[in-house]
């Protein structure tokens, strides 16, 4: 199992430097990379080489623009030196799946054009992973991490891989998940797939590393890649996001086209970007969000986008004063470890003496009704005795229909329905899990548990799923927008604290946006934990302000509450399953 990332990787290494004859570019040998013992616990086990003469670790895009405008550094280098980080770091991390062949060729193209005075924005020439589960129309599978659909062909490029070629990025390629972006069992390995292997996170890889999008989230922190896109249906942006200590954007849902996108729930799954800054994710968030014909979802945004897009909004932390912010405390906040109470708290001082107001207490109308008071729970429901009021009764008839209509436009192979993808699992049952452990794989513990529960409603949509349709969505949003106009004021946003996973599944049910920072690291593990805010549907230009703001308050001061860089705590250590594994998310 070891062996295929490497050859994976060696492969596209040898295909990079085929491309790169003719190019003017040389290579010279690889200086040392092993990790060396007395580094352990640092942040220099993993030490990243400049590309060329410019400083790559943690360089921002604006920056990456600038030395490649000013000539100190080119797509290809670009391209060439995050193969290299990959390369260091893929047999630890494992957030890249596969590597896009084409990529020093797309790379040099960028190159010519901006050679010939065509630069065509932000991220012209920036390469990026998507998330295993967004369709690219060239060489790269798209498998949502299952063998599956290993071999199949899809129709066309995701809309939104679409939109990012035009906007000059370069697909690098696919970042590991986990598998089916976590439908398939409700007891799993996060970062786990079969065909990906486990994910782990450089901050601590013995446990949970962020789920679903776990390799976007991993690579982007651990500066394998410049940034990356996620999926989410309930938390697959904001939870490995917050886990990494980099900035994650969760659009509402209907910004961001589906269409290419394996799916989940069509009512709540949305792709999402990551970045190490607020700027760098709404660079991608920019080039992503548009009405696509194919995702009529996507037709409730006229009207309600800026003309310009949202970088516009991206300010400084003067904008925070006379902002007015809610906390939802008893929805949320009282769930959160008292470490985190603490650090978070220390940021709300910092946002409040640079002069935003705090309302503490402004609630989720019916909290009580939506989310456990034990954790992230999306059948909470029917946990109540309410299955008609469950989030997972809609997930669950969703995925059977919307996976269906994925499957269908797919050539080239035999997948064409759940029960193809099921009796597989169980025809494969080492790799793929079908039974749940011992007799499966151990990443999947319960087997694909969430895959049969899903073919047990085949799809139809009866009384009770309407009921919990519409449950879930109007009391999610009333909620959200209640807290929100805390007594006739209207909120500049909610703070949450997104380690407490029951804050973005209230904002999944609405198909509300959200965003997450970086902000502090627990002293235990050694794991990252995010500052969130939440907002009304299509509050993004609202999002961008705020976490910009805030951003910039913390980068400015001397604070340690801030993104920090991983320091591979357990490098060594290759568990399976992940600990901690109940925190992910879909
Ligand atoms: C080019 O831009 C990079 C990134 O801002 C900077 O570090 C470098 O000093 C610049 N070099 C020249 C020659 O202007
Ligand atoms: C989930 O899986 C773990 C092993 O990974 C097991 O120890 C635990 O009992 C399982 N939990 C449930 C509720 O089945
Ligand atoms: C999208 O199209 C489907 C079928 O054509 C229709 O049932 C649904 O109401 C439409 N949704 C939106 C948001 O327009
Ligand atoms: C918010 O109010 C609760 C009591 O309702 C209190 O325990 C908590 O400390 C307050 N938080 C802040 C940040 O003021
Ligand atoms: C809203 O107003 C009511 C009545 O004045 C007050 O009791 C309550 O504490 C206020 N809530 C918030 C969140 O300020
Ligand atoms: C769910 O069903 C119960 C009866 O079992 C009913 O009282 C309740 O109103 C229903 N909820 C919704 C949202 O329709
Ligand atoms: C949807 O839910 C709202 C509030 O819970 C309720 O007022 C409305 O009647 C429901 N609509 C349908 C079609 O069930
Ligand atoms: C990594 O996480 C494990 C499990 O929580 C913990 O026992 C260990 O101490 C952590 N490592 C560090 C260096 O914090």
């Amino acid at each position: 199992m070891l062996a295929m990332p490497t050859f994976r990787l060696w492969s596209a290494l040898v295909l990079g430097s085929v491309f790169a004859v003719g190019a003017d570019q040389s290579f010279g040998l690889t200086p040392s990379l092993f990790p060396l013992q007395q580094n352990a616990d640092s942040a220099d086990l993993f030490p990243m080489p400049p590309c060329g003469s410019f400083h790559l670790e943690e360089a921002t895009i604006d920056q990456m623009q600038e030395a490649m405008q000013n000539g100190t550094l080119t797509s290809q280098q670009l391209v060439t030196c995050y193969m290299l980080r990959v390369y260091q770091t893929d047999e630890y991390i494992n957030s890249v799946l596969q590597i896009n062949p084409d990529a020093l060729a797309i790379a040099a193209q960028m190159d010519a054009e901006r050679k010939a005075g065509k630069v065509r924005g932000p991220l012209h020439g920036i390469p990026f992973t998507v998330k295993d589960n967004i369709a690219s129309k060239d060489n790269l599978e798209t498998t949502a991490g299952s063998w599956a659909l290993v071999g199949s062909i899809v129709p066309r490029d995701a809309f939104v891989v679409a939109k990012l070629r035009d906007a000059g990025a370069v697909l690098f390629g696919k970042a590991t998940l986990s598998e089916w972006a976590d439908m398939r069992s409700n007891n799993y390995s996060e970062g786990y797939s079969g065909r990906g292997g486990q994910c782990r996170s450089a901050y601590n890889f013995t446990v949970n590393p962020g789920g679903s999008s776990s390799g976007s989230a991993v690579g982007v922190a651990a500066n394998a890649i410049a940034f990356a896109l996620g999926t989410e249906t309930d938390g697959s942006v904001i939870n490995p996001a917050e886990r990494n200590s980099i900035v994650g954007f969760k659009p509402t849902v209907g910004l961001t086209s589906r269409a290419g996108v394996v799916p989940e729930s069509e009512h709540q799954d949305t792709v999402g970007a990551f970045g190490r800054t607020v700027r760098d994710a709404v660079y991608a968030l920019d080039a992503i969000y548009g009405v696509d014909p194919r995702d009529n979802y996507t037709l409730a945004q006229q009207g309600r986008t800026p003309t310009g897009g949202y970088a516009q909004f991206l300010t400084t932390k003067q904008a925070l004063r006379g902002a007015v912010f809610g906390l939802p405390w008893n929805s949320f906040w009282v769930y959160a470890d008292d470490e985190q109470k603490r650090i978070l708290g220390a940021v709300l001082c910092l946002i409040k003496a640079a002069g935003a107001t705090i309302i503490n207490g402004t609630e989720i109308t019916n909290y009580q009704t939506l989310v456990s008071p034990t954790g992230w729970n999306w059948d909470y429901g029917t946990a109540r005795g309410y299955p008609n009021e469950s989030e997972y009764t809609v997930v669950k008839v969703d995925f059977y229909n919307n996976i269906k209509a994925y499957l269908s436009e797919l050539e080239n192979t035999k997948m064409r329905s759940l029960e193809d993808i099921v009796q597989y699992n169980y025809d494969n049952d080492g790799s793929e899990g079908g039974n749940p452990w011992p007799l499966g794989n151990p990443a999947f513990y319960s087997g694909q548990d969430g895959l049969l529960a899903s073919l047990e409603t085949k799809g139809i949509r009866d009384e009770t799923y309407w009921q919990a349709l519409n449950f879930t969505q109007t009391s999610t949003r009333r909620g959200i927008d209640d807290a929100l106009s805390s007594n006739g004021t209207r909120l500049s946003g909610l703070l949450v604290p997104p380690d407490v996973g029951q804050s973005y599944e209230i904002a999944a049910q609405a198909g509300y946006p959200v965003v997450t920072l970086p902000a502090g690291v627990h002293s235990a593990t050694g794991m990252p934990f995010g500052l969130a805010i939440m907002q009304t549907a299509f509050g993004e230009a609202e999002l961008v302000k705020w976490a910009s703001a805030i951003e910039d308050l913390q980068l400015g001061s001397d604070t340690p509450y801030k993104r920090s860089l991983p320091r591979w705590h357990g490098y060594l250590e290759r568990n399976i399953p992940v600990l901690n594994i109940y925190e992910g998310s879909p």
